[in-house]
């Protein structure tokens, strides 16, 4: 099975290093962009390759690039090169309508894998597009859960998932930063402020996973009634934490509306 990535940005590179963390050989994975793609394969010890050659010889092709890079990465490539062939795209925003309108001869599936795809934990939405064979289907179920696993979602909630899976992230990354600037206001030096909070956080989100709790029964298990985290909850509410989150998700789905 080859691989080849038309693109060679943040995600793609999360995604290669998934893959040959789950065994694939580099040998067997192309990439193609016009800068970063040759220091990934430096990197990596994949194959750096020109765009036909790359579409040519893989069974199963990523776009990784920009949405807004698919018309003119597509208009210089002869119109034939995608024939029957299985396209997964990242891009964002772009549709599944729009995906087969540019690639009209390819099987195509539109996917929102994250970065964390690097340690098998991205968790990827995807749909398939309607000429899609049950094989290719396979291939990408295999290919996805490689790199974590995936839920297969209706178009409409691509949107809410890509904020939340997709930006989810930096969203984490973002209260990370808050809990260890705490500790620091707190005479904590920034490297074990740093530590208590990523290992806070691991702990949590493995406590919540393994024992299937709901959040609300860990927040009941933590927060004793009249106690310190009571109180810290309390805090929280006032400040209405809960649509703090839920307004930073509408913002980043209506991104671009405005
Ligand atoms: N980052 C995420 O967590 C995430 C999550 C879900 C979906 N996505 C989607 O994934 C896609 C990539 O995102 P990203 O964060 O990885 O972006 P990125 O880091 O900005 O990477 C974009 C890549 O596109 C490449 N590119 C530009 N022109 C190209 C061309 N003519 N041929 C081939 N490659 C070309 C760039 O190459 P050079 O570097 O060589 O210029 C770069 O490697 C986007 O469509 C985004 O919507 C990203």
């Amino acid at each position: 099975m080859k691989y080849g990535f038309l693109g060679a940005g943040h995600l793609a590179s999360a995604v290669v290093f998934g893959l040959i963390k789950a065994g694939v050989q580099p040998d067997d994975i192309f990439v193609n962009s016009p800068a970063s793609a040759r220091s990934l394969a430096d990197k990596t010890g994949i194959h750096y390759a020109e765009e036909k050659q790359l579409i040519g010889d893989s069974d199963l092709i990523v776009l990784a690039f920009l949405p807004e890079q698919l018309k003119k990465i597509i208009q210089h490539l002869p119109a034939d090169c995608f024939q029957n062939k299985l396209i997964i795209s990242f891009l964002g925003s772009t549709s599944l309508d729009e995906l087969q309108k540019s690639l009209p001869a390819a099987e195509i599936v539109r996917s929102l894998p994250n970065v964390n795809a690097e340690f098998d934990r991205s968790l990827t939405s995807i749909i398939f597009g309607s000429t899609i064979s049950e094989k290719s289907k396979q291939l990408v179920k295999d290919f996805f859960n490689k790199i974590g696993s995936f839920v297969e979602l209706p178009e409409k909630d691509f949107p809410a998932f890509s904020a939340i899976a997709g930006s989810g992230p930096a969203f984490v990354a973002l209260f990370a930063q808050s809990l260890q600037k705490a500790a620091i206001n707190q005479g904590i030096d920034p490297e074990t402020a740093l530590t208590i909070s990523l290992k806070t956080l691991e702990g949590s989100t493995e406590n919540l996973l393994s024992r299937q709790l709901l959040p609300n029964d860990l927040i009941k298990a933590v927060a004793s009634p009249g106690g310190s985290t009571a109180d810290g909850i309390v805090s929280f509410e006032k400040d209405d934490f809960a649509n703090i989150v839920n307004r930073a998700i509408l913002a980043t789905i209506n991104h671009g509306t405005k």
